[in-house]
């Protein structure tokens, strides 16, 4: 059995579905079971899990070989912030999934995760990859970069697309490397269903870096709907962070981590190593933006 934490989100969901059709038996996990009804209907047990709750980690690890863990709480706040989710609730389920017997755990990290990370997220991520390594189970760790179906479109061409105006935190020049999730999924699979991965902590990114700007244009040129653009000054975001640190720290961190300098928080990425061992296609963002150019709503 493959647990999947995070399943009703963006990449848990992709790879839940792949491994379904490949008839391989799947439980899959959220804190909102009727999000994943989709699932069920593949052939998926579902499970109500909150990773915040320790009590429910042990029998959701129950009868589990492979774990795969992508879920976070990067905007979260109260009893779901960032510290209880991303921290705790990974530590908790590492260490369930080690006493249930689990044999390998796949986690999703993030490109550049380390211990003096400027965003205490990338610290965070760093903590629980150097947990999962002493752990004692096989282990995969993913590091991917931003992902294209969030960062490029539902945070930027899906307004476009739907003719309204883009907010941009910040100048909107910084580079990023965007990765298509698809790509990140087919990772994913590698080190859930094979054995070259174990062991592995795999940075993973897309083929090209780009600016929000430069994401926007895209968006605009292959729909040739108008691209409209607000941006909030980083003098604002800088003012902001502080002052709703205590209310949502989830917002203070998004605010904190738009208003750092570029080269505080290098967010950029070259393939050439990944394509060397892994030669096929990564996605690129023009292919990516023209399939949901085609998908888009025409009226
Ligand atoms: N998005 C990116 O650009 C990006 C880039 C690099 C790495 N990553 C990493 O990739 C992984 C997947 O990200 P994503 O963007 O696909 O996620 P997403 O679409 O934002 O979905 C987040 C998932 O986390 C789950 N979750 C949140 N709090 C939870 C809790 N307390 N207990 C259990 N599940 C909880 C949610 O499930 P419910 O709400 O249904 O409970 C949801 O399935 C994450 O580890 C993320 O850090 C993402």
């Amino acid at each position: 059995m493959i647990l999947i934490v995070g399943a009703s989100g963006c990449l848990g969901s992709a790879v839940s579905r792949r491994l379904l059709a490949r008839r391989l038996p799947v439980r899959v996990a959220s804190r909102r079971p009727a999000s994943l009804a989709g699932l069920r209907a593949c052939g998926a047990e579902v499970r109500l899990l909150d990773l915040a709750r320790e009590d429910m980690l042990t029998p959701a690890c129950e009868g589990v070989t492979t774990v795969f863990a992508a879920a976070h709480a990067l905007l979260g706040r109260g009893a779901h912030r960032s510290e209880v989710v991303d921290r705790d609730g990974h530590l908790a389920l590492i260490e369930a999934a080690r006493a249930a017997g689990v044999r390998r755990f796949v986690y999703t990290s993030v490109l550049r995760a380390s211990p003096d990370h400027p965003v205490d997220f990338w610290r965070t991520k760093s903590l629980v990859e150097q947990a999962l390594k002493s752990s004692g189970m096989e282990f995969t760790i993913l590091r991917p970069s931003a992902f294209m179906d969030i960062h490029a479109h539902r945070l930027i061409g899906r307004a476009i697309l739907t003719g309204r105006r883009v907010q941009l935190m910040g100048p909107g020049t910084k580079r990023r490397n965007f990765v298509a999730v698809d790509d990140v999924a087919g990772f994913a699979i590698r080190a859930i269903t094979g054995d070259e991965l174990t062991g592995r902590a795999l940075d993973i990114g897309g083929p090209e870096n780009h600016s929000s700007l430069e994401v926007a244009s895209v968006y605009g040129e292959l729909s040739g709907r108008p691209v409209r653009v607000s941006r909030l000054p980083t003098w604002l975001l800088r003012t902001l962070a502080p002052v709703c640190a205590s209310l949502h720290p989830g917002l203070a961190r998004l605010f904190a981590m738009h208003a750092l300098a570029d080269e505080a928080f290098d967010e950029t990425f070259d393939p050439t190593a990944l394509l060397a061992e892994f030669p096929g296609r990564l996605t690129t963002l023009r292919e990516f933006v023209g399939a949901q150019v085609v998908r888009a709503p025409t009226h």
